[in-house]
């Protein structure tokens, strides 16, 4: 998955690569943080706060630890922003300035069919029956794209509200054609400023990645 900086209309900076043997060039703290992890978290996160020192130098930011939030939430430097995702072998991350961009979502997901649980748990009611008369070749890839679409509005909302969202909570409209979606939060009292991001999606043959942002005003 090249093009990750096609997902944001900001300007950012990304970075990604697979999985990095990397924690000798952690911080201190950020290897305190990680040690009770098996060794595969400690190589996802490792590669997370490598990639995202490089995406923060190339847009002038000193290298500082990036140790998450006791809610998980990832850290930035006073003036920058991000999004970090995970999947197999795989990290991505995305940094912009704060000047730029108020909060940005990035989630990649190996492209994958969901089971029916999951995609009774991911998928609303109106999203199931737009899904069952989208043609048949790109049937088995939209419950992925739309829990990576809903997980990356997750991501760029939370710096914003710090209130969790349930898969149910969250609607999508997606226009495949021009790769872009709206993600609206069904819940009436939540915050207008994030109660409905526009976000992009890509699709390779093993990836499904999609990148939400808020920008200021
Ligand atoms: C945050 C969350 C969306 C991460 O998604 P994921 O697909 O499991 O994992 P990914 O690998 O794509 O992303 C992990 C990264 O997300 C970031 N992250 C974790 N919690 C976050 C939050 N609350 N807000 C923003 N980013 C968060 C972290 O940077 C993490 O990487 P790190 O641990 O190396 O720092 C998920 O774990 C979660 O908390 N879900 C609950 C809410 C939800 O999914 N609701 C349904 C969608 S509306």
């Amino acid at each position: 998955m090249t093009a990750i900086t096609t997902l944001f209309r900001c300007p950012v900076a990304v970075k990604a690569s697979g999985l990095l043997t990397a924690e000798a060039d952690l911080f201190p703290e950020e290897r305190a943080f990680i040690r009770a992890a098996v060794p595969k978290r400690r190589a996802e996160f490792a590669t997370a706060r490598i990639l995202a020192r490089k995406a923060l130098g190339t847009l002038g930011a000193v290298p500082i630890p990036l140790v998450p939030r006791p809610d998980r939430a990832p850290t930035w430097p006073s003036g920058y922003t991000g999004s970090i995702s995970h999947c197999d072998n795989f990290c991505a991350v995305v940094v912009a300035r704060s000047r730029d961009v108020v909060s940005l979502g990035l989630d990649v997901e190996n492209r994958r069919e969901l089971d029916r649980t999951m995609q009774e748990l991911v998928l609303t009611p109106a999203e199931r029956q737009w899904a069952a008369v989208q043609p048949e070749a790109l049937r088995p890839t939209l419950p992925i794209l739309i829990f990576s679409a809903k997980e990356a509005f997750y991501k760029c909302q939370y710096p914003v509200t710090r209130g969790f969202l349930d898969f149910q909570d969250v609607e999508l409209a997606i226009d495949w054609m021009s790769g872009t979606y709206t993600a609206r939060v069904l819940k009436p009292e939540w915050p207008a400023a994030v109660a409905c991001l526009s976000g992009r999606f890509l699709i390779d043959d093993d990836r499904v990645g999609c990148g939400v942002e808020l920008l200021p005003g």
